[in-house]
């Protein structure tokens, strides 16, 4: 195993011990949530646990139901109690960027729908300013081709997201295009011309969502309370 994914499992056993008997557990999607989903299934084995999982992706519900934790879809449950995610990119006020596993759209309705969020990261995910990491945007493949030349006039270096040469597809069945914007000014401002896109279904920005951050640092995990 890497340090990095060391650093990655320590977030993910750190995280479900703010799980309880009873609970609905939103499930994020990606290799840190992996390792927290492997965390939980232990706990639901050796302690009995009574919970849900809601997952955010078809792959995260695949592992969860193979280690024995029932889930439901995010239509089917009346409240999420707490959904324990990963992210691509958080900065110090706690804003973020989703959407490095392609499962954003999900992860945002699940998000949107949860009493409280915790994002479980390694340290390299925390960072000054956005933008680095390419912004995913979820879109509609019909007429996603002209949506990319909007994106391309306005400067925001799109690219389809591509993976054994096809575009990738999402659970929904839409494609993937990264933005490539070095950095990200105003989160607030962008995502609020995101969502004003026509074929655009939804941005990788959260904000303004997460209430506890774990970081996986050196000497341990570090609990944040945004
Ligand atoms: C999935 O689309 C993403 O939002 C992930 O939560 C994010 O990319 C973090 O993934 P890793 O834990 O694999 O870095």
């Amino acid at each position: 195993m890497t340090h990095q994914d060391e650093l990655k499992q320590l977030v993910g056993k750190a995280a479900v011990q703010f799980v309880e008997d009873g609970m609905t557990v939103g499930l994020g999607t990606g290799t840190t949530v992996k390792f927290m989903v492997d965390a939980l299934g232990q706990r639901v084995n050796q302690e009995h646990l009574s919970i849900v999982g809601v997952p955010t992706s078809d792959r995260t519900r695949e592992q969860a139901n193979s280690l024995g934790i029932p889930t439901k879809g995010v239509d089917e449950v009346d409240h999420i109690d707490l959904t324990i995610d990963g992210a691509d990119e958080i900065n110090n006020t706690f804003q973020g960027i989703k959407g490095g596993g392609a499962a954003h759209l999900w992860e945002k309705i699940v998000a949107i729908n949860s009493d409280k969020n915790m994002w479980i990261v390694d340290s390299s995910k925390m960072v000054d300013e956005l933008g680095a990491f390419p912004l995913p945007l979820e879109v509609i493949p019909y007429g996603s081709q002209q949506l990319l030349k909007r994106l391309e006039a306005k400067g925001y270096q799109p690219e389809f997201r591509m993976k054994d040469n096809q575009r990738v597809t999402t659970d929904s069945n839409n494609y993937v295009i990264d933005l490539h914007l070095g950095q990200i000014v105003d989160p607030h401002k962008l995502a609020l011309e995101l969502d004003q896109m026509t074929g655009i279904v939804e941005h990788g920005l959260f904000l303004d969502m997460v209430n506890t951050v774990i970081v996986g640092r050196e000497n341990g995990p570090e609990i944040i309370h945004a």
